[in-house]
């Protein structure tokens, strides 16, 4: 049974003998399978002998003045099960307080690529979620971490972070998990109206069709021109941006494995997504 914990001191004691072998998932709870996906990946890494921590932290830093920090999903109890049901051992809830206590905040961190694709429509916010993952990481001291490629941006960031931890911590990225129509799985999905969510596919799609027609030797220009003309057969979709970075968010060269990244709104529901793509040599 997975057990809940709330206080750092909890967490501590919950996780006495275990500190060599634990692997954490960080996550703002309303857990779906994407995360459960998360789970079973730090499951498996650390075996029977060690210990999965979820954390289920909703951190109100990493949200925009005009974002949905209060009406974002928050549901413990489903949260519980899902963890359950993908195998940790403890779901730790942590309060503000538990997080971010006395003398915090540290330095900030700094990166200038905090300030595109994501960062340009979210100001602040790597550098939150940089803050409240060094937070996480001080208190669970984790060997391992689990995150998705769903936030291709903030994995980019929270590797660089492990990195530089003294020890380092080892992360594992796990793919985009998928609803049957293909859009990302995310706790987001269910602002979306019943209109909104029948055209929300088109996303995915878009990404799918540009990562062929660049197999097929279609300019990066090229394609994203493809993925703004493919959006707009449906009005419901408002595309943001998309861009095509290598895996260190620079520019991507031919024959270089990098990313598409798109983020677009359905009325007031910001959608992300990404999907690996790679370009020919001009012959
Ligand atoms: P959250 O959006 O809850 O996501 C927690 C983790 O689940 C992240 O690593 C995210 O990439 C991953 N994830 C979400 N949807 C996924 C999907 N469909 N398939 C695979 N993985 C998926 O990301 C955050 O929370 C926060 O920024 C956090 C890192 C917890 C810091 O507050």
């Amino acid at each position: 049974m997975t057990q809940l914990v709330k206080s750092n001191a909890e967490l501590r004691s919950a996780m006495t003998g275990l500190a060599n072998n634990i692997c954490l998932v960080p996550t703002m709870g309303a857990l779906h399978e994407g995360h459960a996906a998360l789970i079973k990946v730090a499951k498996e890494k650390v075996g029977n002998n060690g210990c999965v921590v979820v954390s289920d932290f909703v951190n109100p830093k990493q949200f925009g003045k005009n974002e949905d920090f209060e009406k974002y999903p928050r549901d413990l109890e489903k949260d519980l099960k899902v963890a359950h049901a993908a195998g940790a051992h403890i779901l730790w809830a942590p309060s503000a307080q538990d997080v971010y206590p006395g003398q915090w905040p540290l330095a900030q961190a700094e990166d200038e690529r905090f300030e595109i694709l994501e960062g340009a429509s979210r100001p602040g916010h790597f550098a939150a979620v940089v803050e409240v993952v060094t937070r996480l990481f001080d208190i669970v001291q984790p060997k391992f971490a689990v995150f998705g490629e769903k936030d291709f941006q903030q994995l980019v960031f929270i590797k660089d972070l492990a990195q530089k931890r003294s020890p380092v911590v080892e992360i594992l990225s796990v793919a985009t998990v998928r609803e049957k129509d293909g859009l990302a799985m995310s706790s987001r999905n269910i602002y979306l109206s019943s209109d909104q969510r029948n055209v929300a596919h088109l996303i995915p799609e878009a990404l799918r069709n540009a990562t062929l027609s660049a197999s097929k030797g279609a300019s990066q220009v090229e394609v994203k021109n493809e993925v703004k003309e493919y959006l707009k057969k449906s009005d419901l979709i408002e595309l943001d941006y998309i861009e095509i970075v290598n895996n260190e968010l620079h520019e991507l060269k031919n024959n270089e494995l990098g990313r598409i990244l798109i983020a677009a709104k359905l009325g007031n529901t910001r959608l992300i997504d990404n999907m690996p793509i790679m370009f020919k040599a001009n012959l």
